[in-house]
Formats: structure tokens, C-alpha cells, sequence
């Protein structure tokens, strides 16, 4: 079967027939790097983000939450998005289209990770390679090269005295929020919180269908450690197979993959922290359970200059479509960034007390300063004086070795001499410390998670003497669960029958799609072509044979059919369905009805 298009033109033309995704609001001409899902397209992408909710929150026991899109400025001040999420700009000077220009020194040399590079390095390149603008050909060498944030900004309220920005990540509605889930948590770690929901990056080139967009949806878990204490169920996953694609190998001329399995790539150091291992070794089963092809799949660590601002180690988990690797999850040891860096921004406590074994005895710098003194000498900025002598004393207590002391207090220097601060060393009993707790996140780009699905199960194959084609879901995230026919539509019984079939694969929670209109081949085949794993057809047999009533049970990948009593039907596929019987158990159980029947 010839096939001249590549992977990615065959699903855009199916996706958009077929109701999956296609370029919104195209009644204006489009937005670039936005896409509506349509019926089936907003379906899977359900199914998926619930499939993510079963695994990542209900049964880790995290807690899941639902933070604003839009937070003000001060959040990504804190977070480092304000200065350092930036991609790199250049403009070509004969058209004016923005392009990417480490994407442009990509496709025009070797280089893999152009990003790591810094502009000066890019610049130079554009000119070596005399990079060209692909909208109009124009010479970019020259051009220079910008950072460009990648937030969109927005007001907050009338006016522009308050700004705001679309969040880049939901991860900091999570850690914004961390004072609050904590207590939810009952201040004891380890916890995880979770969050799926859309995020926002005004990227300059959004390409490739919906790989690179403006707006996404991304599930996010920011699991809290003590790093000190905490360590993760890792025999859970010690025997999960994984590929893994470590930064050494990247780097080495003749490097490979590393074919192991969690427990060893942590034991032998490939994968640095036990909580990352166990991450990968759970999202590669789950990304097997939503149906990604394992053989084009893999893990690959970051490059040192690769890795965002907040992580200390980062490994993404890449998919191959079209012999590109796409980053579909990453998986970031964040440390204490984050909750350091709203701790130190905000008013609010981020950190966790942490109970020691046994009460310690320990020196403590106080100060006691004598009022009656810094009353006259401060007046009413007294008080402060003393919350900065206090504040001081916990800080350095060596600024208490001199004659006098001096602390800023409202901009101004303000000097006390050390016998009024009353400076001393006292033992004190204490039960524990405020830790700021440490961040592992697993994050999940789901629109690229159902690019992917799609890529994957796109298959081809002749049945009944016809080319099909026909995609290969798991049942556990296709849009549709069962198609329901009559054999023909004008027959009153079997409509009936095939009615009441749908009622009651509704009622047992299977989302069901009826069909009466054209052959019942073509029926099969635009099931087919939107990954409904199972059919039923409600035929005469079916109705007026010896015995119960039944109806045929069609599997989607190999076209075989069983009959199967009607009563049967909610137990039978809902077991099926669910992965807890293969359909070969009812073609075991049941009659296989003869191929060709269903054409
Ligand atoms: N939270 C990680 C990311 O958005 O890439």
C-alpha cells in the first residue's frame, strides 16, 4: 500500500474529517498555535487527562487543585519567569516574520540543543551558515538576535497599574498555594499536589500541529520532600523496563541507548534520584496503558545548559513521530527554588516543621533590648528597631562583637549600642526546624500526549478485500467505547433492539455511538477510523434464532466477530473494555461468526 504523506500530514487531514483537532477560530482566518478540539478530539483528550487524574492523584493520594490562569507579577518576579523564560528572536528585515532562531541553526546545521547556546554564539552562526528567512528567503546573518519572554501579559482590572500574565506552567498555582495545601496535608510531608488545567507561551513559531501551541494543557504534579528523610516506593517500580537516553550518552560520539529496568538505572546512578526513577518508572507504565508504541519512546536526560532556571536535573520522556523526538513530559528535580523563592518574595510561610528524633539543646543568639532607652532615642520607630536587632542577632551574631551595633530600619542607618541591645548566647530546648520542603514534578504536556496516541495508533490494513484505515486506541482512552448498529435501518425490530442495546451501555457507563445510516461496512469503517475498539450489530440471527437473543461483537484491530447473548453484552464489554478480559477469552466463549459477514 503506497503512502506518500508523511505521519504528521495523514493525521492532520484525519484529525480534522474526523472531528479531532484543527485551527481554531477559522472563520477569521486563524490564530496560529491555537487548535479546537472537536467531538472526538475533546473526548480522547478527557479520557486522557482522567487517565493521568486515576494514576498521578487518586492512586498516589495526592491532592488535586484548581488554581487561576492568570496571576499577577509579582508570582513570576518570584519565579524567575519575568527575567529568565525567554526564547530566542530574530526578525528577518525583508518581511518581518519573527522566527526562532535556534530552531533556524537546528535545521541548518547539527546541532541538536541550539537553545543551550549563548546569542553571541547564534548570532555567529546565522552568519556562517548564511541562514535564510524560510517565510521569503531573505538573509538573516546580521540580524540580531533578542530574548523574547514568552508570558503573555494582561491587566488586572482597569487601567495598567496592576499587570498580570497568563501562567507559562500551572506548577505555580501549586506552589503559590503551597501554605494552604500544607495544611490540608496536616503539615506533614512527603505530599504531593496535582493540577491539570491550560498554561500559556506566546511562543514566536508555533509549529507542528499541536506539539508547539499558544495554549496547552498541561498535568502537573509537584511531589514536596524532605530530602533529608523521604524516599519513594521504589520496589513498586524497580522492575519496569525502561529506555533511557542519559545526558553521557548524548555527549559521547558513539553514545546509545541505556536498556534497563528503574531499579537498576537508580542503583547504578543513571538516573540520580530515587524520586525521579520512580516517576519514570510510573509514567512509562502508563504511558504503555494510554497506548504509546514503547518501541518509539524513550526517556532522555538534559543537557547541562539545556535544563530551565529552577532544575537541578531534568529528564524528558520523548515520543518519535515523523523520526522527530518529541518532549511529552519532563520530569525536573526543582529542589527548594521555588518555595525559597516565594518565601523570600511573599508574606507567607513555605516551609514545613520538621519533628527531630529527640529534643535538642541548642545555643541561640537573642537580644533584649532595653525599651526605656530606644524609646526616647527611636520613638515611634522603636519597635522596628528592636524586630531588626532581633532579626539580626538570628542572622549574624558576630554584628554584636563591637561597642556599638548599627541595622537599617525604613531606609535609614540606625546605631545602638550593644549594652542597650542586651546581645547574649542562650541554651534553648528545641523540638524540631522550619525546612523548605524539596520538589520532584512530573510534568504531562496532554496535547502532545494525544498527538502522539494518534501518531501511534494510525494504522493501515485491507479487510474484506478493502484498504482501511483504522486507529488502534486503547480502549482506555478511545472517544468511544462501542458502536451500536442495527444490521439494516429499516427494519423496525432490529432498530428497537439496537435502542435498547444503547440505553443500557449508557446506563452501565460506556459511551456508545448509534449508527443506522449507509452499509453497515461503512459504519464499521468510521468506527474504525476513530479508534472505537468494539462494535455491536443487532442482525436478524441475532433476533429470531434457537435460544436467547444476541448480537455480534466485532474487536476493531482484527475485524473478528463473536455472537454473544444480548444479556451478556454490559458484562462482556464492559470487561473487555476495561482491559480485565482479552477479546480472545469471548472468541473462546462465544461462536466466531464467519468473516465476510459484516461487509
Ligand atoms: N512545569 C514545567 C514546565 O512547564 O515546563
Amino acid at each position: 500500500m503506497s503512502e506518500e504523506r508523511t505521519e504528521g500530514e495523514r493525521l492532520a487531514e484525519l484529525a480534522k474529517r474526523r472531528g479531532f483537532f484543527f485551527g481554531a477560530s477559522g472563520a477569521y482566518g486563524g490564530a496560529a498555535g491555537f487548535y479546537t478540539f472537536g467531538p472526538q478530539g475533546a473526548t480522547l483528550k478527557s479520557n486522557v487527562e482522567e487517565a493521568w487524574r486515576d494514576r498521578f492523584t487518586v492512586q498516589e493520594g495526592n491532592f488535586e487543585i484548581e488554581a487561576p490562569t492568570i496571576m499577577p507579577e509579582p508570582v513570576f518576579e518570584a519565579s524567575g519567569h519575568l527575567d529568565g523564560f525567554d526564547d530566542m528572536l530574530v526578525e528577518c528585515p525583508d518581511c518581518g516574520e519573527s522566527h526562532r532562531a535556534d530552531h533556524l541553526i537546528e535545521d541548518a546545521t547539527d546541532i541538536e540543543d541550539a537553545e543551550t547556546l549563548p546569542i553571541a554564539e547564534v548570532e555567529d552562526l546565522l552568519v556562517d551558515h548564511d541562514v535564510r528567512c524560510p517565510n521569503c528567503g531573505g538573509r538573516l546573518a546580521g540580524e540580531p538576535v533578542d530574548d523574547f519572554n514568552l508570558m503573555f501579559e494582561t491587566n488586572i482590572g482597569p487601567g495598567s497599574s496592576t499587570p498580570g500574565y497568563l501562567r507559562p506552567e500551572t506548577a505555580q498555582g501549586i506552589f503559590v498555594e503551597f501554605p494552604r495545601i500544607k495544611e490540608y496535608a496536616r503539615n506533614s510531608l512527603p505530599f504531593g499536589a496535582t493540577q491539570i488545567g491550560r498554561a500559556y507561551r506566546n511562543e514566536i513559531s508555533p509549529r507542528k500541529s499541536i506539539v508547539r501551541t499558544r495554549e496547552f494543557t498541561q498535568a502537573e504534579l509537584e511531589q514536596f520532600v524532605d530530602p533529608e528523610r523521604d524516599e519513594p516506593d521504589l520496589d513498586a517500580v524497580a522492575d519496569v523496563e525502561v529506555t533511557l537516553y542519559p545526558a553521557t550518552e548524548q555527549e559521547a560520539d558513539d553514545g546509545e541507548y541505556v536498556e534497563t529496568t528503574v531499579g537498576e538505572a537508580v542503583d547504578d546512578g543513571t538516573v540520580g534520584d530515587p524520586w525521579i526513577g520512580y516517576f519514570l518508572g510510573i509514567a512509562q507504565e502508563w504511558y504503555e496503558h494510554v497506548g504509546v508504541d514503547t518501541d518509539r519512546f524513550r526517556f532522555r536526560q538534559h543537557l547541562a545548559g539545556e535544563r530551565a532556571h529552577y532544575a537541578a536535573d531534568c529528564w524528558d520522556a520523548e515520543s518519535e513521530v515523523d523520526g522527530d523526538w518529541i518532549e511529552i513530559a519532563g520530569f525536573a528535580y526543582r529542589g527548594d527554588y521555588d518555595l525559597s523563592k516565594h518565601s523570600e518574595y511573599s508574606d507567607d510561610e513555605f516551609t514545613i516543621f520538621r519533628q527531630f528524633d529527640e529534643p535538642k539543646t541548642v545555643e541561640r543568639a537573642v537580644v533584649d533590648p532595653d525599651m526605656s532607652v530606644l524609646g526616647p532615642e527611636f520613638g515611634g520607630e522603636a519597635a522596628d528597631v528592636q524586630s531588626a536587632l532581633e532579626e539580626l542577632a538570628d542572622r549574624d551574631p558576630d554584628a554584636f562583637e563591637g561597642e556599638t551595633v548599627t541595622v537599617t530600619v525604613g531606609g535609614e542607618t540606625k546605631t545602638v549600642d550593644t549594652d542597650v541591645a542586651n546581645f547574649r548566647i542562650e541554651e534553648q530546648t528545641v523540638s524540631g526546624e522550619h525546612i523548605t520542603p524539596h520538589v520532584i514534578e512530573p510534568s504531562f504536556g496532554v496535547d502532545r500526549t494525544v498527538y502522539t496516541l494518534l501518531a501511534h495508533a494510525y494504522r493501515q490494513d485491507e479487510v474484506d478485500g478493502e484498504e482501511r484505515t483504522y486507529l488502534s486506541l486503547s480502549p482506555a482512552v478511545a472517544p468511544t467505547d462501542v458502536g451500536v448498529f442495527p444490521l439494516v435501518s429499516n427494519v423496525p425490530d432490529l432498530v428497537d433492539r439496537a435502542e435498547e442495546i444503547v440505553g443500557e451501555l449508557r446506563a452501565a457507563g460506556l459511551d456508545v455511538a448509534y449508527d443506522d445510516s449507509g452499509s453497515i461496512g461503512r459504519r464499521y469503517r468510521r468506527q474504525d477510523e476513530v479508534g472505537t475498539p468494539f462494535c455491536v450489530t443487532v442482525d436478524r440471527d441475532g433476533l429470531e434464532g434457537a435460544g436467547p437473543d444476541t448480537a455480534t461483537i466485532r474487536e476493531r484491530d482484527t475485524a473478528r466477530q463473536v455472537r454473544v447473548p444480548v444479556d451478556s453484552l454490559v458484562t462482556e464489554l464492559q470487561a473487555v473494555e476495561r482491559g480485565e478480559k482479552a477479546f480472545d477469552e469471548l472468541v473462546e466463549a462465544y461462536e466466531l461468526v464467519a468473516p465476510g459477514t459484516d461487509a
